[in-house]
């Protein structure tokens, strides 16, 4: 029997309520798998804004480092939408990242066969499923590369002065690009053996470079399909044909793109986990991919799926007990099977849905008979 260590960051809107949910499933995988679960709830994003002052106390982030896994709501809000860049909601989201070493992120795009009629896709091009696993590089690339203003004293052809010029550096070393294509192989030898290499090696210096550590890497994972693909068509092919891709491995900027896109896809946001991890035995985080969802913050119909999901990845990924994820899993694809469902995921307006807390209970039902 083990205690884990949990860091709580409920974060902002729906934040709160959602991630008690997680807390709730996980204290009841507690209670039949004989582990615990010690939560600690700390303050990140616009809830530390208003409580400190700052997006990301220290506490935060020392507090974050000491656990087993952190698991996170959602951060920002239309009250923090004017403040300048670095103290806002979304700067703690990225020094957990940094500070966390938070390189691999994984963003599943799952079409749900219950809820396929949720996908603004046309039926024939969805009636295969789609499962995707989405590995985004976390740490690196434009997000965190030099970045600042330059007043130019030079002109445009036609005499324009320039006035101020900004710019944001997109950089990537060989190490960075290996150990993310390392995550995506080792996912794509869990899956269906198919990994897509995602870049802009037309243009860009940088995933040209992508594509020789590929190379490379691809040699020792002799059993996956290795392709690239061009960021501007795998935007088409994903609404064109989702079947066709199984993990696509891909930058920071283009993962948080075609993340949207491809969670889009499935129609159902509000069921869609993600994990970021770091170098194995340093703790990951857990957070569902919708956001903070301001406007039904408080009501108590917000859809924990996506977090209680989020919670069933944290069990296979950082705790050790893959068995006990897939059964959280399991509960809640029997949940959807038994047509139970949140007011975002029902088939017609109208139609009765249950709220947060009554879903949750359900989930712990389920789980509690596998
Ligand atoms: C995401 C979000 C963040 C990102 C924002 C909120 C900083 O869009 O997690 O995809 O761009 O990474
Ligand atoms: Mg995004």
């Amino acid at each position: 029997m083990t205690k884990y260590k949990i860091t709580v960051i409920p974060g902002d809107g729906i934040g709160p309520e959602v991630t008690e949910s997680a807390c709730e499933v996980l204290k009841a995988v507690g209670r039949k798998s004989g582990h615990s679960f010690a939560y600690t709830e700390v303050a990140a994003g616009g809830a530390a804004i208003d409580s400190c002052g700052m997006p990301l106390p220290k506490e935060t982030l020392r507090l974050a480092k000491e656990s087993d896994a952190v698991l996170l709501g959602a951060v920002g809000g239309p009250k923090w939408d004017n403040l300048p860049g670095d103290a806002r909601p979304e700067a703690a989201l990225l020094g957990l990242r940094k500070g966390l070493g938070l390189f691999a992120n994984l963003r599943l795009a799952v079409l749900f066969p219950e809820l396929r009629d949720a996908s603004p896709l046309r039926p024939d091009l969805v009636k295969d499923g789609v499962d995707i696993l989405i590995v985004r590089e976390l740490t690196g690339g434009i997000y965190f590369g030099k970045r600042g203003r330059e007043k130019k004293v030079e002109k445009l052809e036609d005499g324009t002065p320039k006035g101020v010029e900004a710019f944001d550096v997109e950089c990537y070393c060989e190490a960075e690009i290996e150990r993310i294509l390392r995550v995506g192989y080792n996912s794509a030898m869990q899956r269906n053996k198919h990994l897509t290499v995602v870049d802009k090696a037309n243009i860009l210096e940088t995933s040209r470079l992508w594509r020789s550590v590929t190379e490379k890497i691809s040699k020792e994972y002799p059993e996956v399909e290795t392709d690239f693909m061009y960021v501007d068509n795998a935007s088409m092919q994903l609404v064109r044909c989702p079947k066709q891709f199984d993990v696509i491995v891909t930058s920071n900027m283009f993962g948080d793109i075609l993340s949207d896109e491809a969670g889009m896809i499935t129609g159902s946001i509000g069921m869609l986990p993600s994990a970021s991890l770091g170098v194995p035995g340093t703790p990951g985080m857990y957070e569902p991919v919708h956001g903070s969802a301001p406007d039904i913050a408080g009501k108590g119909i917000a859809n924990p799926l996506a977090t209680i999901l989020s919670a069933a990845m944290m069990l296979r990924y950082s705790l050790g007990l893959p068995r006990e994820g897939a059964k959280v899993e399991q509960a809640v694809s029997e949940v959807l099977a038994k047509g139970f469902r949140t007011a975002d995921i029902v088939e017609n307006r109208g139609d009765s849905f249950l709220g947060t807390k009554e879903i949750t209970e359900k989930v712990i039902d389920e789980y509690e008979k596998l």
